[in-house]
């Protein structure tokens, strides 16, 4: 073995000594062998197999996993276990419900999403899946306020969002797993769809839309996100839905071979989102490395492409070779076992088709998995209205608790793994309990839920409290309501809004009426009124905001399973809510971009749109429009206060420490991710209790360049005791002060005056100092 192993090592470092690849990756140290090395290896693998064995590889089959690729057991190479998703093992038991992608980007805190994803790949592992089909590093970015996929990812904001996904990508990959960044790209709404919906509630008849965006907007809006998954060394990429300029995104020769693996030099593989592949030849010549199961347009249709040279073979070993890469690279060969449950159920033996499963319920969950799941929670919770109620005083003594939302759901896996369980009329569609994560396949079975009325009983029991309730939306509960709310001193109303894949919001109101909830409570409450809303998206809250009686209102956006005992401990002050918000709460539906959803097919042809709004959505089109939002990006409240001061920034050269090196093009001689300045300001707790604090970096370019008037730039998660101080670093990349040049193709920093202020939100800019950009 040993000669092999030396012959191997010397074809390696005669690469490495021609300058091919060995630059471009360096290793993971958790892994075990660099891409290059796995690179020699899998092609050596390759050499060996025949063409059945290469198809079996590219193919997906029926296994009991959600997606199962074909095995060559002859040269040791298993059959890989492809499962969802991005906020926890969806379709099992005995693992955990995080708080979904949107709510943890509420945090503003990398260290907390690198520790949540390195424990969620542990599970993934230690249920013997390969490949993570997660996280989502920007398809949906969150274009469009009605996305009902908005949920499943970080935030419209590219920075936020890329410097998310670097960090979750290394940290799920630390445990050897393989992650799949996805859905690539653009996509950024449901198909539209003309039929009536089916017996679930699922629309029919749909079309998937084809989208444009001119080149600018791909380069320094879309694609970033995918920049960072490439950089951090993600194994997989999964095409999306969508269709880009005409053609199905896992058809694009351009999205797939000219952006992903030319420009971003992705040495993986693109693998199709279930039933995303439209052709054969087309799809494999264009970039598509592995079709998942659901359709067949590889396998012996790829077979004969192949025999007939509609594909060249060496296109089907480069397929085969790249998906084999990561597997042998992060060292998964030694240490994986076969998958231990099955996604076909919940049961001991489950039979699908004449296939029969075991699901051993092998408890995957690390044993502060709890105590860990609410802290993720609690930070990521936004105060984002207080006036003086929070948290209760102890001298109230008679609470009360309204709304379904506050409940136990009907069920955790009575619905199905897309949790497709609403209730109500077809087009006001509710969940019927609390909402702790969305429906579709980002969807993940809980093994227990802890609604917020159980902790906050508990709670209040243990004060001595009186605490009532009514968890009823229904009007008929509505006398109930207010007999129980005009007795009590304080009113705590649970409202929200589940969102589902395949099915876009139609208006960004509550579900199941909520705001006359709100408003019915209100009327009737002897006390205070706090509201509690668990949502995946932006809703509207000018129907109720100002009414006199509500004082409070906590975003707690989707929790995951311990929901109720996170927004207690907010609710009673044992915790100090540190979360700002990742997305734009506006006022009004009208004040969001035109045309950022398309609901209706055209008279002739396909759905099209095109990104009109370019790099402006979200706050940026709110600052470019002058409309006011209810609250910021970046908003949120705390028990203390904090004060930012002496903001100063001053040349200082990093050097990139990615996995992996893109090959973007770029003017001048550092680095295109290097670091050029780093800005610090100092953050100072002034008030009297401990607290978390998010101070904010904005960038504004020098006025000759035409982008949008503020752009974030820097944030960190600080925790300080009443009167700590401390300082904070923001480094800045030549690429987040470069802008993408359409006529030489490249990324070029501007010359001129940058601004630079530091802030509490987008919005709340305390301070402010200039950068002079002088060319390299
Ligand atoms: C293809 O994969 C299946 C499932 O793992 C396996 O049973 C079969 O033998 C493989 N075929 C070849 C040609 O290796
Ligand atoms: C919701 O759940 C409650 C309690 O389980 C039940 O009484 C009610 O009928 C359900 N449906 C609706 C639409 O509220």
């Amino acid at each position: 073995m040993w000669l092999f192993d030396a012959i191997l090592w010397f074809i390696f470092w005669i690469l490495a000594l021609l300058g091919l690849r060995e630059h471009d990756y360096a290793r993971d140290p958790p892994h075990k062998f660099t891409w290059s090395e796995a690179r020699v290896r899998a092609t050596r693998l390759v050499d060996q197999m025949s063409m059945d064995e290469k198809l079996n590889i590219t193919s997906g089959r029926t296994g009991p996993c959600q997606a199962n690729s074909g095995s060559v057991e002859r040269l040791g190479i298993p059959s890989f276990c492809y499962n969802d998703g991005p906020a926890g093992l969806r379709h099992t038991d005995f693992t955990t419900q995080y708080p979904s992608q949107f709510t943890m980007a509420c945090s503003f805190d990398r260290e907390l999403v690198r520790e949540l994803t390195e424990r969620m790949s542990a599970e993934f592992a230690g249920k013997g899946v390969n490949v993570q089909l997660g996280p989502l590093t920007g398809g949906p970015l969150g274009r469009s306020p009605y996305c009902g996929r908005n949920w499943e990812a970080f935030s419209p904001d590219p920075y936020l969002s890329s410097t998310l996904s670097y960090v979750s990508i290394r940290a799920a990959q630390s445990s050897g797993l393989v992650a799949c960044a996805k859905h690539y790209f653009m996509y950024e709404q449901a198909p539209v769809c003309s039929g009536p919906p089916d017996d679930e509630g699922v629309p029919t008849d749909c079309t998937q839309v084809s989208v444009t965006a001119d080149d600018k907007t791909v380069k320094e809006l879309y694609l970033p996100s995918f920049a960072e998954a490439v950089r951090a060394g993600v194994g997989a990429i999964m095409c999306s839905y969508n269709q880009i300029n005409g053609t199905p995104a896992c058809q694009s020769d351009d999205a797939m071979n000219r952006i992903l693996k030319k420009e971003l030099n992705f040495q993986g593989y693109v693998l199709s989102d279930f039933g995303a592949t439209h052709s054969t030849a087309e799809s494999a010549n264009a970039g598509m490395d592995q079709e998942l199961e659901g359709t067949w347009w590889y396998g012996d249709n790829l077979k004969h492409a192949v025999k007939d040279g509609k594909v060249p073979e060496e296109r089907l070993n480069d397929m085969v070779t790249r998906i084999l890469i990561p597997w042998i690279a992060f060292g998964q060969k030694d240490k994986w076992h076969a998958p231990s449950y099955t996604r076909w159920g919940l049961g001991d033996w489950v039979w699908f088709g004449d296939h029969l499963f075991e699901n051993k319920h092998d408890d995957v969950r690390k044993a502060d998995y709890a105590d860990f799941v609410r802290q993720a929670a609690e930070q990521s919770h936004v105060l984002l209205k207080n006036d003086g109620v929070l948290p209760l005083n102890p001298g109230i003594r008679r609470i009360a608790v309204f709304g379904t939302d506050a409940d136990y759901p009907t069920t955790i896996a009575g619905c199905g793994a897309d949790l497709f369980c609403t209730e109500g009329e077809p087009s006001r569609r509710h969940w019927n309990g609390t909402v702790t994560i969305g429906g579709g396949s980002g969807a993940v079975y809980a093994t227990y839920i802890v609604p917020p009325i159980e902790a906050i009983s508990r709670r209040g029991r243990e004060r001595g409290m009186r605490v009532d309730h009514v968890l009823r939306d229904d009007p008929a509960y509505y006398p109930a309501i207010g007999n129980v709310a005009n007795t009590v001193q304080m009113c705590i109303v649970f409202v929200s809004v589940f969102l589902v894949e395949g099915a876009d919001r139609v208006n960004l109101g509550l579900d199941n009426d909520g705001e006359k909830l709100i408003k019915h409570v209100a009327d009737k409450c002897a006390g205070d009124v706090v509201v509690a809303i668990h949502a995946g998206g932006p809703v509207i809250m000018e129907d109720w905001i100002e009414h006199e009686k509500v004082k409070g209102v906590v975003w707690a956006g989707y929790p995951g399973q311990e929901s109720g005992n996170a927004i207690a401990n907010i609710l009673f002050g044992d915790v100090n809510p540190s979360g700002k918000m990742a997305f734009t709460l506006g006022r009004r539906e009208a004040d969001w971009p035109p045309n950022n959803i398309v609901r209706k097919m055209p008279m002739i042809g396909k759905p099209r749109t095109a990104f009109d709004e370019k790099l402006a959505i979200d706050y940026k089109w709110f600052d470019t429009q002058g409309h006011m939002p209810r609250y910021e990006f970046g908003y949120g409240l705390s028990y203390t206060t904090f004060e930012l001061s002496d903001l100063r920034v001053r040349p200082e050269h990093r050097k990139d420490t990615a996995i992996h090196k893109t090959a973007e093009a770029h003017l001048g001689p550092l680095e295109l991710y290097d670091t050029m300045y780093v800005v610090r300001v100092d953050v100072r707790n002034t008030g009297d209790r401990s607290g978390g604090e998010v101070p904010q970096l904005y960038m504004s370019y020098p006025p000759s360049q035409r982008q949008p008037p503020r752009n974030l730039r820097g944030y960190d998660k600080v925790w300080l005791r009443s009167g700590q101080r401390v300082t904070v670093e923001f480094p800045l990349r030549k690429k987040d002060i470069a802008v993408w040049d359409v006529v030489q193709q490249a990324w070029r920093v501007p010359e001129g005056t940058f601004t630079l202020y530091a802030g509490h939100s987008s919005r709340e800019l305390v301070l402010e100092t200039t950068l002079e950009v002088q060319l390299e």
